[in-house]
C-alpha cells in the first residue's frame, strides 16, 4: 500500500485505550431469502483481526456497515440485527446494537460503551446522506457519523470503490488508518497489477460482459491466458458465430466481444461444451451439448465437462499466478454447479498463488465445501477488486492517503 497511508499498527502505537474508534466494515453478507439467516459469514470473519486488536487494546469500538441496497430509509429486511448476533458469537462477547445509525440509539449506545466493548450501528444506507451524490448532503451525514468516533479505521475493502459518506467523507473528518483487511487486500492485489509471476492465468465468469469489460480491457495485455465461463460466455460464443438458444445474451456487446476475441487471439479460451437446460430451474431437464450446437429452445446454465478439463489443464500446468472472479454457472443449483466446482478444484490444486475475487466466487468456494486454505487469498471485494485491477482510483483508498 502507498507509503502515505497509515495503518492500524500506527493507531495502536498511539494508544487507543478509552478512545472511541469508528470502524467502517463491509458486513454486507448474503441472507437466506426465506429465513433471513446469514448464509455466508466470510465477511464478518474477515474483520475479526482488526476488531480483536482494537478490543485487546481497550478501545471503545464502534462498527458501521451497509447491508444490501435499501433506499435511504429504514427497511427491516436490510437490518444488521442478525449480523450483530453473529459478530458477537465470533468475538466471544456481546455486541451492543444501535437501532439507528446516528440518532438517539446510536448516541446512547456509544456513550455507554466500556473500554474494550463493541457496538454495531444500524445499516448506514438507512440514511439518504450515505450514498448521496450531493457533497453537502453526504457531508452532513458524515459529520453526524464522525461525531461518534475519535479515530477512524477503514476495514471495508468491499466498499472502497464507493464514494459514500462512511467511506469517503468520514476520513476527512477524523484521524484515519487502513485496517488489517484493507491492508492485506491491497497488498495482494497490487502484486497482481505490478509484478505477477508468470504464467498468469485469469478466469472470469458471472452473468454480464458489460460488468467485466473494463477489467478484460485492462488485463488482456498483461495476462498469459484468459478463461471465460459463466453467463457472459454466451455473448462471446455468439460473437464467434454460434447460436446460443435462450441463454443469457447481451446483444449490444456482441461486436465488442468479437473485437476482444481478435485482440486476445491465442490468449482467450472459451467453453467448447455447455450444460443446456429446458428452463432456468433446479430440476429442469438438461444435457451436455457442444458450444456450437446449443438447441434453440435451451438455456446454457453451466460450462460442460470437456471445458472444465481444458480450463483445469490451463490452470494446473506450470501456472504461477491465478485470479478468479465469477462463477462458471448457476452453482446455487446442484445440477449446474459442476463447472464452478471443477474450476475451483483445479485452482485449489494448482501450485500457483491464487486470488479469488468477488462475493459470489468466494461464497461458491465455501458453499461447495472447498478448503479456503488451498487458495492464496480470498478477497472480500467483488466490484472493489475488479476496479482495483482496472487501475481505477478507489475513493476509499484515496481518502486514506490524504
Ligand atoms: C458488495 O457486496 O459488492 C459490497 O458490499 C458493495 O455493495 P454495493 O455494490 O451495494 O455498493
Ligand atoms: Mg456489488
Amino acid at each position: 500500500m502507498s507509503a502515505t497511508i497509515r495503518n492500524l499498527d500506527d493507531l495502536l502505537a498511539e494508544g487507543v485505550s478509552g478512545r472511541r474508534v469508528l470502524v467502517r466494515a463491509d458486513l454486507n453478507v448474503p441472507l437466506d431469502k426465506q429465513t433471513g439467516a446469514i448464509t455466508d459469514d466470510g465477511r464478518i470473519r474477515a474483520v475479526l483481526p482488526t476488531l480483536g486488536a482494537l478490543v485487546s487494546a481497550g478501545a471503545k469500538v464502534v462498527v458501521c456497515s451497509h447491508l444490501g441496497r435499501p433506499k435511504g430509509a429504514p427497511d427491516p429486511q436490510f437490518s444488521l440485527t442478525p449480523v450483530a448476533g453473529r459478530l458477537g458469537e465470533l468475538l466471544g462477547a456481546p455486541v451492543h446494537f444501535a437501532t439507528d445509525t446516528v440518532g438517539e440509539s446510536a448516541q446512547a449506545t456509544v456513550a455507554a460503551l466500556a473500554d474494550g466493548e463493541v457496538a454495531l450501528l444500524e445499516n448506514l444506507r438507512f440514511n439518504k446522506g450515505e450514498t448521496s451524490k450531493d457533497d453537502a448532503e453526504r457531508g452532513a451525514f458524515a459529520d453526524q457519523l464522525a461525531a461518534l468516533g475519535d479515530a477512524y479505521v477503514d476495514d471495508a475493502f468491499g466498499a472502497v470503490h464507493r464514494k459514500h459518506a462512511s467511506v469517503y467523507d468520514v476520513p476527512a473528518r477524523l484521524p484515519h488508518v487502513a485496517g488489517r483487511l484493507v491492508l492485506r487486500e491491497v497488498e495482494v492485489l497490487s502484486t497482481l497489477t505490478e509484478s505477477p509471476e508468470r504464467p498468469y492465468v485469469v478466469v472470469l465468469g458471472g452473468s454480464k460482459v458489460s460488468d467485466k469489460l473494463a477489467v478484460i480491457e485492462a488485463l488482456l495485455p498483461t495476462v498469459d491466458r484468459l478463461l471465460i465461463g459463466g453467463g457472459m460466455c454466451f455473448t462471446f460464443l455468439k460473437a464467434q458465430g454460434h447460436e446460443v438458444g435462450t441463454s443469457l445474451l447481451e446483444k449490444d456487446m456482441v461486436e465488442t466481444c468479437r473485437n476482444l476475441l481478435e485482440r486476445g487471439a491465442g490468449k482467450i479460451m472459451l467453453p467448447v461444451d455447455v450444460v443446456a437446460a429446458d428452463a432456468f430451474a433446479p430440476d429442469a431437464a438438461h444435457d451436455v451439448v457442444p458450444a456450437d450446437g446449443i438447441p434453440s429452445h435451451r438455456v446454457g446454465l453451466d460450462i460442460g465437462p470437456e471445458t472444465v478439463a481444458g480450463f483445469a489443464a490451463a490452470l494446473r500446468t506450470g501456472t504461477r499466478t491465478i485470479f478468479w472472479n465469477g462463477p462458471m454457472g448457476v452453482f446455487e443449483m446442484a445440477a449446474f454447479a459442476g463447472g464452478t466446482r471443477g474450476v475451483a478444484e483445479a485452482i485449489a490444486e494448482s501450485e500457483a498463488f491464487s486470488v479469488v475475487g468477488g462475493g459470489d466466487s468466494a461464497a461458491a468456494v465455501r458453499s461447495l465445501g472447498l478448503d479456503e486454505k488451498s487458495f492464496g487469498h480470498i478477497s472480500t471485494g467483488g466490484g472493489a477488486s475488479l476496479e482495483y485491477l482496472e487501475g481505477k482510483t478507489l475513493p476509499g483508498i484515496a481518502a486514506l492517503e490524504n
